[in-house]
């Protein structure tokens, strides 16, 4: 008679394997390969319950009812393995992905006024209680309003103080000071009274080092009426600087030279770093220059529309980063625009 296979050890063979790798399995990938391997159509347990006619038939019975016991056996075994697997992967993602809330949460930066935004603000502030009002004027010139209306002429030596930057259209250059504005305010106002005073941005083709930077700004001061004397330039700057710099803070005017006005003069104040005592700061001299200023020029005044005969004016020019620096001990200008937040951050 021919051998017949043992379908009973086989079942028994079937299930201790199917359920030792099943112990292994951690994942659901495995999981499902597993289910394909022991329980799919192909699976060896079908391959049993096909081959159980070909059994003695005596024990068919039996091998049919231990057949149904495995395969339920491995079914409710793939079950309670599913579920162990899922807890698992829900177990490490909570403490994978754990919140600890008892950490200090994150501060947001604060944001700031630039440094030259915050001198600008105070000098605005200061004149416009002295009743000065703000005037904008345009960055891009012509080379008329920048130069040959505030008695420049081309070819005038004066030109050289200001060295300019073109552009590629015949008299088109970027500002080199504020004072052009002067000319732009008075053809709106003329013949009305002006006190204005006119700040931003303007530009020099400068070699840049600790003490020139191509770009900065300036704050132009303008008053035409009648009657207006060089005591009202002085008694107004001096007021200036003892409202920006303290009270104790004296002041004095030199004698100078700009093309625009008529006298000119530079204002010192006392060396704000060694009360005046001389320092490297002021350089020993116990002062420092901190603006040009002068009457406005009778060229210049009939330029903007006003009779000289009947109006006088005066005019000064100061430089915010300058004042920034003297008041901070910033020692190099280039870091107004360097963006660099560690100096930012300082104010
Ligand atoms: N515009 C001059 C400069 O940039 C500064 C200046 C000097 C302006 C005297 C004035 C003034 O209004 O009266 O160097």
């Amino acid at each position: 008679m021919e051998e017949k296979k043992d379908l009973n050890l086989s079942l028994q063979n079937l299930k201790a394997k199917a359920l030792s790798d099943l112990e292994k399995i951690k994942d659901q990938v495995a999981l499902d390969n597993w289910k394909t391997v022991y329980l799919n159509r192909s699976s060896e347990i079908m391959q049993i319950f096909k081959e159980i006619p070909l059994a003695n038939p005596e024990e068919r019975p039996r091998i049919g009812q231990n057949a149904n016991i495995v395969k339920a056996e491995l079914e409710t075994q793939f079950e309670s393995a599913r579920e162990r697997i899922k807890q698992a992967a829900l177990t490490q993602n909570l403490t994978q992905d754990r919140v600890d809330v008892t950490l200090p949460g994150r501060i947001p930066e604060r944001g700031r006024l630039h440094i030259a935004s915050q001198t600008l603000q105070e000098i605005y502030r200061i004149l416009a209680e002295m009743g000065f009002q703000v005037y904008r004027s345009r960055e891009v010139e012509s080379d008329e309003y920048n130069f040959e209306l505030l008695n420049i002429p081309a070819h005038h030596p004066a030109r050289d103080l200001w060295d300019t930057f073109y552009t590629t259209k015949e008299s088109v250059i970027l500002r080199t000071h504020t004072s052009p504005g002067q000319i732009h305010a008075m053809h709106e106002f003329a013949p009305e009274p002006v006190r204005i005073i006119l700040p931003g941005m303007v530009y020099r083709y400068e070699q840049m080092d600790a003490s020139h930077e191509i770009q900065f700004n300036q704050v132009e001061l303008l008053a035409v009426g009648e009657n207006i004397t060089f005591g009202d330039l002085r008694g107004t700057l001096e007021e200036f600087v003892k409202r920006m710099f303290g009270s104790g803070v004296e002041t004095r005017l030199r004698p100078s030279y700009f093309p625009f006005t008529e006298p000119s003069a530079e204002m010192d104040m006392q060396c704000i770093a060694c009360q005046g005592k001389g320092c490297n700061v002021c350089s020993g001299t116990g002062w420092l220059e901190i603006l040009g200023c002068g009457m406005v020029h009778p060229v210049v005044l009939k330029n903007g529309g006003y009779d000289p005969q009947r109006f006088s004016g005066f005019a000064a020019g100061l430089g915010p980063e300058r004042i920034s620096m003297l008041r901070y001990g910033i020692d190099d200008i280039r870091n107004f625009w360097a963006n660099d937040v560690r100096f930012l951050q300082q104010f």
